[in-house]
């Protein structure tokens, strides 16, 4: 992608910026005293929803008061954003409307949700979140991973999650996994699997701006290998 040497310069100094960002933001918001806000992330058929279920009942089971939520929605009004963006007859929206009316619900999501769950010392497991928009939007639908992160970081007035755990699986594994629970295929589902080829090479791309954040798990292994090594980190992070 970055083939002159001005271009690799330039693309150096962005990953800088982000990880001082990210850092700072984190600081800034007191999070590193208290890790509990946790992401999921991951294209689809990952097993998110199920090692999530898990975790709930370990958290619940070692004594935290534990929420889970899910982007896009997670509140009234972010679920009925989140209704526009999936409807499949949608078909003629713009990929900026999709990217701001993903960074709108975030934001609602944020503050109805997340925030007070947090401040009342909550451990808050959500199902997607900012880098969910900077592999989709970004790097899949092509808006560019500076635009797309400058419009959530605006969104959530920097307020990033203290651990991120990315599923890493083969689209194809992960396409056919959905087949196979019959679940039905939404509007961003339905795309080619060129597309979520593109949404794990944005992901990988983003865990590499985030190294401290973002922990990469192989979703290749059976569930009950993933979870083991999820619940680790998770509760290593709380602990
Ligand atoms: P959902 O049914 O919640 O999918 P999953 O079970 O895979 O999490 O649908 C959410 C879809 O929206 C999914 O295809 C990913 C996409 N998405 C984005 O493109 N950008 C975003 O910022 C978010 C949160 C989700």
């Amino acid at each position: 992608m970055y083939f002159t040497t001005q271009g690799v310069i330039k693309q150096e100094k962005t990953l800088y910026l982000y990880v001082k960002y990210d850092i700072i933001s984190r600081v800034e918001n007191g999070d590193n005293m208290n890790k509990r806000f946790i992401t999921f992330e991951g294209g689809e058929g990952t097993g998110k929803t199920t090692l999530i279920e898990k975790l709930m009942v370990d958290l619940k089971d070692a004594g935290f008061d534990a929420i889970k939520t899910r982007e896009p929605g997670g509140s009234k009004i972010s679920e009925q954003i989140r209704n526009v963006i999936l409807n499949v007859e949608n078909t003629e929206m713009e990929y900026m409307t999709e990217a701001l009316l993903y960074a709108a619900s975030r934001c609602q999501h944020l503050e109805e949700v997340i925030k007070p769950a947090l401040n009342a010392g909550k451990v808050v497991i959500c199902d997607r979140y900012i880098d969910s928009s900077l592999a989709y939007q970004g790097v899949a639908r092509n808006l560019g991973i500076d635009k797309v992160y400058k419009i959530n970081d605006y969104a959530i007035s920097g307020f990033y999650p203290d651990l991120t755990i990315y599923i890493d699986v083969d689209p194809e594994i992960g396409l056919a996994r959905i087949k196979q629970n019959h679940r039905d295929m939404d509007r961003l589902d339905l795309e080619k699997i060129a597309f979520h080829n593109k949404v794990r090479s944005g992901y990988l791309e983003v865990a590499k701006m985030f190294p401290d954040r973002i922990k990469v798990i192989d979703g290749n292994d059976t569930i009950d290998n993933i979870y083991k090594k999820i619940k680790e980190i998770v509760f290593d992070s709380i602990k």
